[in-house]
Protein backbone atom coordinates (compact mmCIF):
# COMPACT_ATOMS: atom_id res chain seq x y z
CA UNK A 1 0.00 0.00 0.00
CA UNK A 2 1.99 2.86 -1.27
CA UNK A 3 -0.57 5.46 -2.17
CA UNK A 4 0.68 8.40 -0.38
CA UNK A 5 -3.24 9.76 -1.61
CA UNK A 6 -6.58 7.73 -1.84
CA UNK A 7 -9.63 9.40 -2.11
CA UNK A 8 -12.99 8.02 -2.30
CA UNK A 9 -16.14 9.88 -3.42
CA UNK A 10 -14.94 13.13 -2.40
CA UNK A 11 -17.29 16.03 -3.19
CA UNK A 12 -17.36 19.28 -3.09
CA UNK A 13 -20.77 22.13 -2.55
CA UNK A 14 -20.85 25.30 -1.60
CA UNK A 15 -23.53 27.12 -0.25
CA UNK A 16 -24.17 30.48 -2.18
CA UNK A 17 -26.97 32.39 -0.80
CA UNK A 18 -29.95 29.65 -0.70
CA UNK A 19 -28.29 28.08 -4.12
CA UNK A 20 -25.70 24.82 -3.46
CA UNK A 21 -23.33 25.15 -6.12
CA UNK A 22 -22.00 21.06 -6.65
CA UNK A 23 -18.12 21.23 -7.85
CA UNK A 24 -17.16 18.14 -7.12
CA UNK A 25 -19.46 16.04 -7.93
CA UNK A 26 -17.77 12.06 -6.90
CA UNK A 27 -14.19 11.73 -7.16
CA UNK A 28 -11.91 8.70 -7.01
CA UNK A 29 -8.43 8.97 -7.11
CA UNK A 30 -5.42 7.04 -5.76
CA UNK A 31 -2.00 8.27 -5.96
CA UNK A 32 1.38 6.47 -5.57
CA UNK A 33 4.13 7.78 -3.75
CA UNK A 34 6.59 9.21 -6.17
CA UNK A 35 3.95 9.62 -8.96
CA UNK A 36 3.84 12.87 -11.27
CA UNK A 37 0.62 14.01 -11.81
CA UNK A 38 -0.38 16.64 -14.07
CA UNK A 39 -4.23 17.78 -13.56
CA UNK A 40 -6.15 19.46 -16.73
CA UNK A 41 -10.08 20.63 -17.53
CA UNK A 42 -11.24 23.30 -18.50
CA UNK A 43 -11.92 26.01 -16.27
CA UNK A 44 -14.27 26.25 -14.02
CA UNK A 45 -14.01 22.22 -13.99
CA UNK A 46 -12.79 21.82 -10.43
CA UNK A 47 -8.95 21.58 -10.67
CA UNK A 48 -8.18 23.89 -7.66
CA UNK A 49 -11.12 22.63 -5.58
CA UNK A 50 -9.58 19.43 -5.91
CA UNK A 51 -5.47 20.80 -5.54
CA UNK A 52 -7.25 22.76 -2.27
CA UNK A 53 -8.56 19.31 -0.94
CA UNK A 54 -5.40 17.73 -1.64
CA UNK A 55 -3.28 20.26 0.22
CA UNK A 56 -5.69 20.16 2.95
CA UNK A 57 -6.34 24.15 2.92
CA UNK A 58 -9.93 22.97 2.55
CA UNK A 59 -11.88 19.87 3.82
CA UNK A 60 -14.60 17.99 1.41
CA UNK A 61 -18.64 18.07 2.02
CA UNK A 62 -18.24 14.30 1.94
CA UNK A 63 -16.30 11.63 0.90
CA UNK A 64 -12.59 10.50 2.65
CA UNK A 65 -9.54 11.32 2.34
CA UNK A 66 -6.49 9.27 3.13
CA UNK A 67 -3.15 11.22 3.41
CA UNK A 68 0.20 9.17 4.05
CA UNK A 69 -2.07 6.38 5.92
CA UNK A 70 -4.25 8.96 7.88
CA UNK A 71 -7.80 10.09 7.42
CA UNK A 72 -7.50 13.53 6.99
CA UNK A 73 -11.04 14.31 5.75
CA UNK A 74 -12.71 15.63 8.88
CA UNK A 75 -10.16 17.17 11.03
CA UNK A 76 -9.59 20.96 12.99
CA UNK A 77 -8.32 23.83 11.21
CA UNK A 78 -5.40 23.63 13.88
CA UNK A 79 -5.34 19.66 13.07
CA UNK A 80 -4.87 20.38 9.22
CA UNK A 81 -2.45 22.88 9.67
CA UNK A 82 -0.48 20.98 11.50
CA UNK A 83 -0.76 18.09 8.50
CA UNK A 84 -0.07 20.80 5.16
CA UNK A 85 3.07 22.22 7.38
CA UNK A 86 4.49 18.39 7.51
CA UNK A 87 3.56 16.68 4.39
CA UNK A 88 2.54 19.45 1.96
CA UNK A 89 4.46 21.57 -0.44
CA UNK A 90 1.94 24.44 -2.28
CA UNK A 91 3.37 26.49 -5.36
CA UNK A 92 0.21 29.27 -6.14
CA UNK A 93 0.56 30.85 -10.11
CA UNK A 94 1.29 33.96 -7.99
CA UNK A 95 3.81 32.44 -6.18
CA UNK A 96 2.29 34.30 -2.91
CA UNK A 97 5.71 35.62 -1.57
CA UNK A 98 5.92 37.94 1.59
CA UNK A 99 6.70 41.14 -0.49
CA UNK A 100 8.82 43.29 2.08
CA UNK A 101 11.03 39.63 3.10
CA UNK A 102 13.80 38.32 1.59
CA UNK A 103 14.47 34.74 -0.44
CA UNK A 104 16.19 33.42 2.40
CA UNK A 105 13.40 34.40 5.07
CA UNK A 106 10.49 33.93 2.70
CA UNK A 107 12.04 29.82 2.50
CA UNK A 108 12.58 29.56 6.08
CA UNK A 109 9.18 31.12 7.14
CA UNK A 110 6.94 27.13 7.41
CA UNK A 111 10.15 26.25 9.57
CA UNK A 112 9.10 29.11 12.07
CA UNK A 113 5.47 27.15 12.34
CA UNK A 114 7.26 24.03 12.91
CA UNK A 115 9.30 25.41 15.76
CA UNK A 116 12.98 24.85 14.47
CA UNK A 117 15.85 27.23 15.59
CA UNK A 118 17.31 30.42 13.69
CA UNK A 119 20.09 28.98 12.80
CA UNK A 120 18.57 25.97 11.49
CA UNK A 121 16.21 27.73 9.52
CA UNK A 122 19.13 29.51 7.88
CA UNK A 123 21.36 26.73 6.99
CA UNK A 124 18.37 24.76 5.54
CA UNK A 125 16.63 27.92 3.51
CA UNK A 126 20.42 28.40 2.11
CA UNK A 127 21.03 24.89 1.13
CA UNK A 128 17.12 24.78 -0.64
CA UNK A 129 17.80 28.40 -2.06
CA UNK A 130 20.85 26.89 -3.51
CA UNK A 131 19.09 23.55 -4.29
CA UNK A 132 16.58 25.67 -6.60
CA UNK A 133 19.33 28.01 -8.53
CA UNK A 134 19.51 31.01 -6.16
CA UNK A 135 22.77 31.19 -4.06
CA UNK A 136 23.26 34.34 -5.36
CA UNK A 137 20.06 35.62 -4.61
CA UNK A 138 19.25 35.14 -1.02
CA UNK A 139 19.26 38.58 0.60
CA UNK A 140 16.93 39.97 -2.41
CA UNK A 141 13.25 40.91 -1.75
CA UNK A 142 10.51 39.40 -4.35
CA UNK A 143 10.49 43.22 -6.56
CA UNK A 144 14.14 42.42 -6.91
CA UNK A 145 13.72 39.39 -8.48
CA UNK A 146 12.55 38.10 -12.13
CA UNK A 147 8.85 35.69 -12.14
CA UNK A 148 11.06 32.77 -12.75
CA UNK A 149 13.18 33.53 -9.91
CA UNK A 150 9.75 34.57 -7.35
CA UNK A 151 8.45 31.04 -8.41
CA UNK A 152 11.79 29.44 -7.22
CA UNK A 153 11.88 31.09 -4.48
CA UNK A 154 8.01 29.90 -4.05
CA UNK A 155 9.14 26.25 -4.92
CA UNK A 156 12.09 26.49 -2.31
CA UNK A 157 9.72 27.60 0.67
CA UNK A 158 7.27 24.81 -0.64
CA UNK A 159 10.59 21.71 -0.29
CA UNK A 160 11.60 23.46 2.95
CA UNK A 161 10.48 21.36 5.10
CA UNK A 162 10.73 17.84 3.44
CA UNK A 163 6.95 17.23 2.56
CA UNK A 164 5.91 13.82 0.82
CA UNK A 165 3.69 15.51 -2.00
CA UNK A 166 4.85 18.98 -3.70
CA UNK A 167 0.97 20.69 -5.04
CA UNK A 168 1.53 23.16 -7.69
CA UNK A 169 -1.76 24.88 -9.04
CA UNK A 170 -0.80 26.53 -12.45
CA UNK A 171 3.04 27.03 -11.38
CA UNK A 172 3.82 28.56 -14.89
CA UNK A 173 0.63 30.32 -15.43
CA UNK A 174 2.45 33.70 -14.85
CA UNK A 175 5.66 32.78 -16.67
CA UNK A 176 7.05 33.14 -20.46
CA UNK A 177 7.83 29.77 -22.29
CA UNK A 178 11.15 29.94 -21.71
CA UNK A 179 11.22 30.78 -17.56
CA UNK A 180 8.22 27.81 -17.86
CA UNK A 181 10.68 25.43 -19.33
CA UNK A 182 13.07 26.55 -16.50
CA UNK A 183 10.46 25.66 -13.49
CA UNK A 184 9.21 22.59 -15.10
CA UNK A 185 13.03 21.31 -15.22
CA UNK A 186 12.85 21.79 -11.77
CA UNK A 187 9.81 20.21 -11.14
CA UNK A 188 11.14 17.18 -12.76
CA UNK A 189 14.32 17.25 -10.56
CA UNK A 190 12.29 17.45 -7.85
CA UNK A 191 10.12 14.73 -8.85
CA UNK A 192 13.28 12.77 -9.97
CA UNK A 193 14.83 13.50 -5.87
CA UNK A 194 11.73 11.08 -5.09
CA UNK A 195 8.82 13.33 -4.45
CA UNK A 196 5.18 12.38 -5.59
CA UNK A 197 4.56 16.10 -7.38
CA UNK A 198 1.40 16.71 -8.98
CA UNK A 199 0.36 20.33 -10.66
CA UNK A 200 -2.07 21.81 -12.22
CA UNK A 201 -1.83 23.41 -16.35
CA UNK A 202 -3.85 24.60 -19.17
CA UNK A 203 -0.79 23.57 -21.05
CA UNK A 204 -0.29 20.65 -23.37
CA UNK A 205 3.43 20.81 -23.19
CA UNK A 206 3.89 21.52 -19.50
CA UNK A 207 1.63 18.39 -18.76
CA UNK A 208 4.30 16.08 -20.82
CA UNK A 209 6.67 16.37 -17.94
CA UNK A 210 4.71 14.35 -15.96
CA UNK A 211 3.66 10.64 -15.88
CA UNK A 212 0.33 10.17 -15.46
CA UNK A 213 -2.37 12.88 -16.78
CA UNK A 214 -5.88 13.60 -15.54
CA UNK A 215 -8.52 15.52 -16.96
CA UNK A 216 -11.28 16.41 -14.89
CA UNK A 217 -15.02 17.69 -16.97
CA UNK A 218 -17.86 19.08 -15.02
CA UNK A 219 -16.74 18.11 -11.26
CA UNK A 220 -15.61 14.46 -12.48
CA UNK A 221 -12.52 12.54 -13.61
CA UNK A 222 -13.02 12.43 -17.31
CA UNK A 223 -9.87 10.19 -18.36
CA UNK A 224 -6.59 8.70 -16.18
CA UNK A 225 -3.64 8.24 -18.50
CA UNK A 226 -0.27 6.92 -17.54
CA UNK A 227 2.40 7.43 -20.28
CA UNK A 228 5.11 6.52 -17.88
N1 LIG B 1 -15.82 29.31 -2.55
C1 LIG B 1 -16.61 29.08 -3.60
N2 LIG B 1 -17.92 29.38 -3.56
C2 LIG B 1 -18.72 29.14 -4.62
N3 LIG B 1 -18.29 28.58 -5.78
C3 LIG B 1 -17.01 28.25 -5.86
C4 LIG B 1 -16.09 28.48 -4.80
N4 LIG B 1 -14.86 28.06 -5.20
C5 LIG B 1 -15.02 27.60 -6.45
N5 LIG B 1 -16.29 27.71 -6.86
C6 LIG B 1 -16.84 27.31 -8.16
O1 LIG B 1 -16.36 26.02 -8.45
C7 LIG B 1 -16.10 25.87 -9.82
C8 LIG B 1 -14.71 25.30 -10.00
O2 LIG B 1 -13.75 26.25 -9.57
P1 LIG B 1 -12.20 25.93 -9.60
O3 LIG B 1 -11.50 27.15 -9.12
O4 LIG B 1 -11.94 24.66 -8.90
O5 LIG B 1 -11.96 25.74 -11.18
P2 LIG B 1 -10.62 25.45 -11.98
O6 LIG B 1 -10.79 24.17 -12.70
O7 LIG B 1 -9.45 25.59 -11.08
O8 LIG B 1 -10.64 26.63 -13.06
P3 LIG B 1 -9.42 27.53 -13.66
O9 LIG B 1 -8.81 26.69 -14.74
O10 LIG B 1 -10.13 28.72 -14.21
O11 LIG B 1 -8.48 27.87 -12.55
C9 LIG B 1 -16.30 27.23 -10.45
O12 LIG B 1 -17.53 27.24 -11.11
C10 LIG B 1 -16.31 28.17 -9.28
O13 LIG B 1 -17.16 29.26 -9.50
MG1 LIG C 1 -7.88 26.96 -10.92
Amino acid sequence: MSDVIQIKNIKRDFQLGQETVKVLKGIDLNIRKGDYVALMGPSGSGKSTLMNLLGCLDTPTSGSYILSGKDVSQLSDDELAEIRNKEIGFVFQTFNLLPRTTALDNVALPMIYAGKSKKDRDARATEVLKNVGLGDRMDHKPNQLSGGQRQRVAVGRALVNKPSIILADEPTGNLDSKTSVEIMNLFNEIHAAGNTVILVTHEEEIAEHAHRVIRLRDGMIESDQRNR
